[in-house]
């Protein structure tokens, strides 16, 4: 569904990625990981056209999409949830979830109730300015607007900032009950052990390298990336 193959991207003279190719399948949840810095947010922008690339080819569904403008990715089907969730705290749930549908989308009402069922949460508070909720909720109200646009690929930058280990719990059921819905994510984390858990695949981003990739569950039990990426022993 999704292939980057030898990609790299600078922010001016400073390279960030270097040759990264990975791949995510249709009905598969992939994760990425790594540390600070590693170039998590580089990957993900670069795949949604937020940063340019250098090199390498990008594509979704059978097209090239290097240089491929953000609204137009969206349009194809993929939706984004940056890090930090970048809402508009000062607008409603509802206002903030409606800015994720496409102008005039004639199943704006449909799309709304599929966000609302998956977070009822949300149908309640709908008429509550977003800064007014918690952190948890917000970030079902960031996840929500990318479904808005009916995405066939979810990509999640870091859901886990900022929440309670309970909130993100829930934020993790979602992301599983999205996925059995039909929709392929794309999942960037740094709480990497619960990623690898719900993932299929999982890509090891180190100072912009590949430096691992495989099945999650073989990773997950691989003592050299547990003690690497989840800071524990074997
Ligand atoms: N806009 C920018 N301008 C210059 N350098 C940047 C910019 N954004 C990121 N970088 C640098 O690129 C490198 C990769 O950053 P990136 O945000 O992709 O890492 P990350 O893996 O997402 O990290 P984190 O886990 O902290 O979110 C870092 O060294 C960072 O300082
Ligand atoms: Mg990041």
């Amino acid at each position: 569904m999704l292939s980057v193959d030898s990609v790299s991207a600078s922010y001016g003279n400073l390279r960030v990625l270097w040759d990264v190719s990975m791949s995510a399948e249709a009905g598969e949840i992939v994760s990425i990981i790594g540390a600070n810095g590693a170039g998590k947010s580089t990957l993900l922008k670069s795949i949604m056209g937020l940063v340019r690339t250098q090199g390498g080819e990008i594509v979704f569904e059978g097209t090239r999409v290097n240089g491929v403008a953000p609204h137009t990715l969206v349009a194809m089907g993929i939706a984004y949830v940056p890090e930090g969730r970048r809402l508009f705290p000062e607008m409603t749930v509802r206002e903030n979830l409606r800015m994720g549908a496409p102008r005039r989308c004639p199943e704006v009402n449909e799309r709304l109730k599929f966000v609302q069922d998956l977070f009822p949460v949300l149908e309640e508070r709908r008429f509550q300015l977003v800064m007014t909720l918690s952190g948890g909720e917000q970030q079902m109200v960031a996840i929500g607007r990318a479904l808005m646009a009916k995405p066939k690929m979810l990509l999640l930058d870091e859901p886990s900032l900022g929440l309670s280990p309970i909130a993100f719990e829930k934020v993790i059921g979602a992301i599983e009950k999205i996925n059995r819905e039909g929709v392929a994510v794309l999942l960037a984390e740094q709480s990497s052990e619960r990623a690898m858990e719900i993932s299929d695949r999982t890509y090891v981003l180190e100072n912009g390298r590949v430096a691992g990739s495989g099945l999650s569950d073989e990773l997950l039990h691989d003592p050299m990336v547990r003690l690497a990426y989840l800071g524990v022993g074997t």
